[in-house]
């Protein structure tokens, strides 16, 4: 193992006490990786190597040299200095988490689930062993034991951002089997917290309230006034939107009673007024998708023209409008409310309940305008399509997102190493240029710009709007992010070679993709990486079955794709269950994304190859899409990172909903 040893520069003389270089390594050695500095790293090595040299039996020194090799990507040395520390010390809790880090880099997810157990076993806090055994848990798709693991985990960490967002992660899985007080309670704690997706607790939210109030039981009586009162239904109105049949029938029967039983006296009973803020909401997060018939039409429109003309009266007080203001969010986002830009005009004081709401639903239309005249513009291509399709996005820019959540900050290239072992990545430089060709609503771009190391972000759409929609999120999460509105067919005007390009469900809604791809491929470094999202046919096939059903008739407005919805949920969940089992189908811009767009192109995967080799590119590797590490284990007997493109086609004709949610993949430009 001598070569081992020499890779480790003994320049600095050796000096006596093991403790104190150890101290001074581990100082080195926390400030290399908070700076991604390498030359810091080469520091604490060395201290550490001196410290072993005089002592070594010291296992925190031992520990240390491993964690350091780890950092390098030297896995093969990392085991070497693991394995020695667990031949002085086979329980050491330290080098067996270690270990198990290993493993995990490498791919090993089973030893390293043996490394993690045995670590949280001997200790539960002297690593962060459980934290990544429930991580292995969810790799291997056994989400209730992960689940489980960060539920134990947050009564005690509920401070760190990790096991929260791990947390969110593992819920997003779990569909509760009846109803919980406990589980009710702790969810309403993890509602409170911030920097998480809270759209993670939908699931076990949605069965936890089905099961409470007794929803799939035919004919049981529902008390409206317990129900509007009810703190896990009220939490989940204003934290995400609702996906499942059910409860949108429940939310649409109490808003439709609500209105009629309101609107006559223009006053919102108080019991009621929780519900029907969380119901104005609601409509916000998924934009006014739910079907109004034409009674509650009539009376929403005699609302609108009662609160313009109240509102144009002069001096305005919240007890003259906030009741019919607020009626009328339960049908359409405040920003859609024909008496919008007189409401921005009073400056009123709204009463407690809804003064958060009006705040971020009279402030943010406008935040997004103001952002979206600033952004820069290259040329539009002109091309018929993508004025179509820059038409659809000005109008209902996708993805309406609003969390980001937490991801631990990593380095990009350290992270594509991990995803692809021994794929040739680009050269290590900062800054790493990357481009979000049709960046939408900006989370992809928000989400690099914020999370990883070194990276310089552009980001190009051909929908103002979307970019409005980004800009306003870059400001919120505090990236410095170069937005640019124009069509990627026109990249060469950016005037830049990028070292890595994401393109995430966008070629495939251009006239032709490949002309797409090209452009996008001329303006990609030599040795660049791009990261490409595709359409799967075979995923969506009950799709495009509704759309040839539909034909020339693709619904375009609002209240034509509320009509189409209301006709798939009431022809029943067996027909149309994939689609209404899509979180996409819930809200106004995602379903006309999913099911209504524009222009969209389908592949396979000998389609996808080809795309690849006539962009001159080299196929990298596929991101394992959720469920395929026990797929691929299952079906091939191997692991995802070693599967190749025919692997990926045999494994999609045993699960044709594997690529849900596109193919996801990395490309290489020699
Ligand atoms: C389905 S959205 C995806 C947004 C984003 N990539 C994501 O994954 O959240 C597609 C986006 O691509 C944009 N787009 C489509 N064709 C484009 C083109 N030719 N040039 C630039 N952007 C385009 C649209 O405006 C839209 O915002």
């Amino acid at each position: 193992m001598a070569n081992l040893q020499t890779t480790i520069q003994t320049s600095t003389p050796p000096l006596r006490d093991h403790r104190s270089l150890i101290e001074a390594a581990s100082r080195y050695y926390s400030e290399a990786v908070r700076l991604n500095d390498v030359q810091l790293l080469e520091k604490a090595s060395q201290l550490a190597y001196q410290a072993w040299q005089a002592d070594d039996r010291y296992l925190p020194g031992i520990n240390l040299l491993a964690r350091i090799a780890m950092h390098r990507g030297q896995y093969q040395n990392a085991k070497y200095w693991v394995d020695n520390g667990l031949s002085i010390k086979p329980d050491s809790p330290g080098l067996l988490y270690s270990a198990g880090h290993i493993a995990l880099s490498t791919g090993q997810l089973d030893d390293a689930e043996e490394f993690f157990t045995a670590s949280s076993r001997i200790s539960q806090v002297a690593t962060k062993s459980p934290m990544y055994l429930a991580h292995i848990k969810l790799l291997k798709g056994a989400y209730v034991d992960a689940f489980q693991i960060y539920r134990e985990l947050i009564k005690t960490q509920a401070n760190d951002a990790q096991v929260r967002s791990k947390l969110f992660e593992a819920t997003d899985q779990i569909v509760a089997d009846f109803y919980s007080v406990e589980l009710e309670q702790e969810l309403l704690r993890w509602f409170e917290f911030e920097d998480v997706d809270h759209s993670q607790l939908r699931s076990l939210t949605t069965s936890m309230l089905q099961h409470k109030m007794r929803l799939t039981e035919q004919g049981c009586p529902l008390d409206p006034e317990q129900i509007a009162n009810d703190p896990l239904l009220l939490a989940g109105l204003q934290h995400f939107y609702f996906t499942d049949p059910l409860m949108e029938k429940l939310l649409t029967t109490l808003r439709r009673s609500l209105l009629l039983s309101s609107s006559r006296e223009l006053a919102i009973p108080g019991g009621f007024l929780d519900l029907v803020t969380g119901l104005a909401a609601q409509c916000e997060l998924n934009e006014s998708v739910w079907f109004i018939d034409p009674q509650e039409t009539t009376l929403l429109s005699q609302l609108n023209d009662l609160a313009a003309r109240i509102l144009s009266l002069g001096d305005v007080n919240a007890s003259d409008i906030s009741a019919i203001v607020l009626l009328t969010m339960m049908y359409q986002p405040l920003r859609h409310a024909p008496f919008f830009d007189a409401l921005v005009a009073h400056d009123i004081l709204w009463p407690t309940h809804m003064a958060e709401l009006m705040d971020k639903c009279l402030q943010e239309p406008l935040t997004i305008r103001a952002h979206a005249s600033c952004v820069r513009t290259i040329n539009l291509s002109g091309d018929p399509i993508s004025d179509q399709v820059r038409a659809q996005y000005e109008v209902h820019p996708y993805p309406r997102w609003t969390s980001l959540g937490y991801h631990q900050p990593a380095d990009y290239l350290d992270t594509l190493a991990s995803l692809f072992p021994g794929a040739q990545l680009p050269e290590r430089h900062e800054p790493i240029n990357l481009l979000v060709a049709g960046c939408g609503t900006g989370r992809q771009a928000v989400r690099l710009s914020r999370y990883f190391h070194g990276l310089s972000v552009t980001a190009l759409d051909l929908s103002k709007t979307s970019l409005g929609y980004a800009a306003m999120q870059a400001e919120r999460y505090g990236c410095d992010i170069d937005f640019v509105h124009g069509d990627l067919l026109e990249a060469a005007q950016l005037n830049t070679q990028y070292d890595v390009i994401e393109c995430s469900g966008v070629l495939h809604h251009m006239d032709h993709p490949e002309d797409g791809l090209q452009a996008l491929t001329e303006q990609l470094a030599s040795g660049g990486l791009m990261k490409i999202a595709l359409y799967s046919r075979q995923a969506r096939t009950l799709i495009r079955e509704l759309r040839e059903t539909l034909g020339e008739d693709l619904p375009t407005s609002e209240s034509d794709i509320r009509l189409v919805r209301e006709t798939l949920i009431q022809q029943g969940s067996e027909q149309w269950h994939a689609i209404l089992q899509s979180p996409d189908f819930y809200s106004l811009s995602a379903c006309r994304d999913l099911l209504f767009h524009t222009k969209e192109h389908t592949y396979d995967l000998q389609e996808v190859r080809r795309l690849i080799d006539n962009a001159g590119l080299e196929w990298v590797g596929m991101v394992a899409p959720q469920g395929a590490y026990k797929l691929a284990a299952d079906v091939l007997k191997l692991k995802p990172q070693h599967l190749t493109l025919n692997d990926w086609h045999t494994l999609e004709q045993v699960n044709p909903a594997l690529f849900a949610g596109m193919y996801q993949f990395y490309v290489r430009k020699p």
